[in-house]
């Protein structure tokens, strides 16, 4: 056995656009000696080309090649001979080499991976199987893990999905990375390279299916060419054992399909329903003879349903599971669903809906239907407590939805490393029936039983080259594929597996980007909105910035109760909404009572004062002013790490980040102030630190001498500092806002704060005593370092002056004299009238 050391992976240079994501097979330079330790034959036990086990085949020949330069021979059949790498099924393997000893016991997908002895083997129980232990070989190989393995891998639930909410027009629902790589002008596309892409992507992380389309689904995916088209992407993931699934939507018998018969009803019981959902559903498997299933999400946000028609939740979902039944097809059924409520009513809670409405089904779902649960009980929110429908219907197979688009969480724009949100509910013991009975058991199947269960993650990939819109971001996709096969695993390991294949095996490298990404869930936690009030976003517009206000006053039920005594949800039983009664009695009883909730779920669970004392010994509003501040603090560290990597990684991913961590430097301060000011603002208790409130190097825009600029009230008022920002008076002639710094002379960092609305190209010229410092144009391509690109910011944008276009740049080392004059020279474009917002004069080191 030996490992490789450091010392191979001697640096690289090449660009890269992040495309080929962890599958790079990057050079190990200076490993020729070890082409002894590799394979020199490669015998793949099928010879139809598109079968898995021939493109694991292939798979293995590229990357053994790739990394280390040496070419295999590829057989096809039975091959005598030392040092060859034997791929296939059992089965295969036993007809043509003889029963394997130590036979492992496998079942669907798993594999058998032993690199002990001459031949390496990799079996799958099926060919998919011998495909996944063909990439964690390979995963090996790249990261110089010579180790000696013999191993079986088994997946731990059946369902390892990906939902895709791209629309037929090419737009894509939470989508931060460009238009769908499935779908442009309400048909599927003809080319589709990135599709087959993807799917090597997903099969390399144990991914099974993908729902193509949106759960907001449109009833047109259902003509015959586009029937054909669905066929045409099954055709190039099927090498990669990816299955095709789709959303319906549920009038679609009344939709005037092109193509297919009108009927006046979709009610799931009337018979010619039935019938046409079955001919529809035969028509998808002649052109698609292995689909995966449907996902159905019905009766929620305006979406048609079985309620429609007085029918159960249930009704609906069997209507599919009958036709899909015949072909082996599953119904993942969403349970998002919930009505409107009113805030009046202190007893109204959305978090109840998912339990009220299916708890009473249990039992009635048909055996190939699924119910998909999203983690909360809200909507992927920075936290929950895990949907206590997990619990509640033992008698129905679940699934638990994941988000590995950050639609609540920065969209990409920010860097947040998921795993240890999710671990937090896999690993969550709901205590059913007084038994160990851990999510990740119960979405199995393990701890009711069932054959049917898993995990959809809803990815959301567009055409942009970096997939989900940024290079660190896709460390969620793959943490995603590896914990749906093996949620016992680290998110730690995996995230170092990830960033060797990804980044390479530099320890700085590592150890920085691990330290980030760890750090990146509580950092945003905290400068979002902690003590469990839910993300604090806009929840009505962009769900981007913060906008704590948005949360209360309308239908939604993500309510925050503030007032300017006290805040959070009574979800108790004794005088609240009675959600915290729907969990089994031993976690009924810890969040029923204020002092065994934890601090991190308090707001969640309880209505309390701003004054009422934590675990922690400090007030309710001192910890959210105290959390704020050190998470966007924490978000400054991001680029001053990601900054010591220079040289170490390749220039354009380097560059490309850079831009994201300056990005979110600033914008986490614009969340941390926001939230800060509001609370301040409604509750009149002062922060004890007072740093609240009190910028002591900042200028505001409007104190400055304003010529061609004038005043403009913000709202909501918190997303400016002191409320206000100026506009230029005219939306064609620039204007110039002109300051005369009081400061000693010296050194400074000096930041910009300005909104990049929607529909305008602004620009900006800051100077000192007429000297250019910086100049930038606010078309989400903000000014980084010396170099303009074309980056974009992938976040939903805002056509408003709010905490969504709320941005912050920072010039560095700019030279100061006491008595110089600053200036800002904005130029509007468009409807955007070159906004800013205000200006700090930082002293090195200080941030305000
Ligand atoms: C080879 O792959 C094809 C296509 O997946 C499959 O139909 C066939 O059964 C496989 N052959 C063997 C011998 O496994
Ligand atoms: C090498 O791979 C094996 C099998 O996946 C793993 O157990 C081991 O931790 C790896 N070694 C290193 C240093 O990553
Ligand atoms: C298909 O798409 C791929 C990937 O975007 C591209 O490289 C290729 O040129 C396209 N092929 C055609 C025929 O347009
Ligand atoms: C099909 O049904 C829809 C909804 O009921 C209706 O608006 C449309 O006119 C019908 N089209 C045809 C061709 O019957
Ligand atoms: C579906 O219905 C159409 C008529 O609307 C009929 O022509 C077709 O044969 C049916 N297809 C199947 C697979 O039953
Ligand atoms: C459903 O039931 C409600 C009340 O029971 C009734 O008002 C409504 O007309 C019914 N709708 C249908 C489509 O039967
Ligand atoms: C798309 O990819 C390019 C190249 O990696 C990058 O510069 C750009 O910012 C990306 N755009 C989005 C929306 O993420
Ligand atoms: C109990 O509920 C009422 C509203 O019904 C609320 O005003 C009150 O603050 C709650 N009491 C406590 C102790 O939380
Ligand atoms: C909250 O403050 C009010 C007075 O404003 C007090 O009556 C009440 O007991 C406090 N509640 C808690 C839970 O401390
Ligand atoms: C805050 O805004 C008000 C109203 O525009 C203005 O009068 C005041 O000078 C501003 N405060 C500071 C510190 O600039
Ligand atoms: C900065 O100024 C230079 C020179 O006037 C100009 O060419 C460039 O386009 C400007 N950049 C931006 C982002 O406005
Ligand atoms: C300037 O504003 C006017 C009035 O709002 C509008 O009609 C005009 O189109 C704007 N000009 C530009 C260049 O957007």
């Amino acid at each position: 056995m030996h490992l490789l050391a450091f010392s191979l992976f001697a640096g690289f240079v090449a660009a890269e656009s992040g495309l080929a994501a962890w599958l790079r097979y990057a050079p190990l330079s200076g490993s020729q000696h070890l082409h002894s330790s590799l394979p020199s034959h490669i015998v793949a036990l099928n010879s139809t080309v598109g079968s898995p086990v021939y493109t694991a085949g292939q798979e293995l020949h590229n990357g053994i090649q790739s990394i280390y330069g040496k070419q295999c021979n590829i057989h096809h059949g039975h091959w005598d001979a030392a040092s060859s790498v034997v791929v296939g099924t059992v089965d295969e393997y036993t007809k043509a080499y003889g029963p394997l000893h130590n036979a492992p016991t496998l079942i669907a997908d798993g594999y058998w991976l032993s690199t002990e002895g001459g031949t390496i083997q990799i079996l799958g129980q099926n060919e998919r199987g011998a495909l996944y232990g063909t990439f964690q070989y390979l995963s090996m190989l790249a990261q110089g893990n010579f180790t000696k393995v013999a191993y079986a891998s088994n997946p731990d639930a059946p369902i390892r999905w990906t939902n895709e909410w791209d629309n037929l027009d090419g737009s894509i629902e939470r989508g931060f990375a460009g238009p769908s790589i499935f779908f442009a002008n309400g048909v599927i596309v003809n080319n589709l390279t990135r599709v087959s892409e993807y799917a090597r992507i997903l099969a390399s992380i144990g991914i099974n299916a993908v729902v193509v389309n949106n759960v907001n689904a449109n009833a047109s995916l259902l003509t015959p060419q586009n029937i054909q088209g669905l066929g045409r992407i099954a055709d190039v993931m099927r090498p990669y054992g990816v299955q095709v699934g789709i959303s319906l939507f549920f009038a679609s018998p009344t939709s005037a399909v092109q193509g297919q018969a009108n009927l006046t009803t979709f009610d799931p019981i009337d018979e010619s329903v039935v019938a046409w959902w079955t001919n529809v559903t035969d028509q998808i498997y002649e052109k698609v003879p292995d689909m995966a299933g449907y996902l159905v999400k019905a009766n929620s946000e305006g979406q048609p349903g079985p309620l429609t028609y007085n029918r159960t939740l249930s009704q609906g979902a069997n209507l599919f599971a009958k036709a899909l039944q015949p072909h082996r097809g599953i119904v993942m059924f969403r349970a998002f669903v919930y009505n409107q409520l009113n805030e009046s009513d202190w007893k109204a809670d959305r978090a109840n809906a998912a339990v009220d409405f299916f708890k009473p089904l249990d039992g009635e779902f048909d055996s190939n239907v699924v119910i998909q649960i999203k983690y909360g009980p809200i909507d992927f929110q920075v936290r929950e407590p895990a949907s206590p429908l997990f619990a509640n219907i033992p008698q129905t197979n679940t699934a638990i939805e994941l988000q590995v688009t950050q639609e609540y969480l920065g969209q990409q724009c920010h860097l947040v490393y998921l795993p240890p949100l999710w671990k937090t509910i896999l690993d969550f013991d709901m205590q059913a029936d007084d038994k160990p009975s851990l999510v990740r058991n119960i979405v199995s199947g393990e701890r009711f039983n069932k054959s049917l269960g898993g995990y959809a993650g809803v990815v959301n990939v567009g055409t942009n080259e970096t997939w989900i819109g940024s290079h660190l971001a896709m460390s969620n996709l793959y943490a995603y594929g590896r914990l749906a096969w093996d949620p016992t695993s680290d998110p730690t390991s995996i995230l170092q597996d990830w960033i060797r294949l990804t980044f390479g095996a530099d320890p700085s490298v590592v150890n920085t980007i691990t330290q980030m990404s760890l750090e990146s869930w509580p950092a945003y936690e905290n400068y979002s909105g902690n003590l469990g009030i839910q993300t604090l976003t806009d929840i009505l517009y962009t769900h981007f910035g913060p906008n704590p206000q948005s949360q209360d006053g309308n239908g939604y039920c993500q309510w925050t109760r503030a007032d300017q005594k006290s805040i959070g949800m009574d979800r108790t039983v004794s005088n609240g909404t009675g959600f915290s009664g729907q969990y089994p009695s031993a976690v009924a009883s810890q969040y029923e009572n204020l002092a065994t909730t934890p601090d991190n779920l308090l707001l969640w669970f309880h209505h309390v004062n701003y004054t009422t004392i934590l675990k922690s010994g400090i007030s309710v509003i001192q910890d959210f002013y105290n959390q704020h501040y050190a998470g966007a603090a924490t978000a400054q560290t991001f680029l001053t790490q990601w900054q010591s990597l220079k040289g170490k990684i390749d220039e354009e991913r380097y560059t490309d980040q850079l831009f994201r961590q300056s990005f979110q430097a600033g914008h986490s301060l614009v969340w941390r102030d926001a939230i800060v000011n509001f609370y301040h603002n409604l509750s009149s208790i002062a922060d004890s630190s007072n740093r609240v409130g009190n910028y002591p190097h900042r200028i505001e825009a409007e104190s400055m001498e304003l010529d061609g600029y004038s005043i403009y009230a913000v709202n909501p008022f918190e997303t400016a500092s002191n409320k206000t920002a100026i506009v230029t008076s005219s939306n064609t002639t620039a204007g110039t806002a002109s300051y005369t710094l009081t400061c000693g002379s010296g050194t400074y960092d000096v930041a910009v704060n300005y909104f990049d609305q929607y529909g305008g190209n602004s620009s900006y010229v800051l100077s000192i005593n007429d000297k250019t410092v910086g100049n930038w144009t606010a078309n989400f391509r903000p000014w980084i370092g010396n170099t303009e690109g074309p980056r974009v910011l992938g976040h939903t944008p805002s056509i408003y002056l709010d905490g969504h276009s709320a941005i912050r740049v920072t010039f560095s080392d700019v030279t100061i004299a006491m008595g110089d004059v600053l200036k800002i020279v904005g130029t509007p474009n468009g409807v955007e009238k070159a906004p800013l917002d205000y200006v700090s004069v930082l002293p090195l080191g200080v941030v305000d």
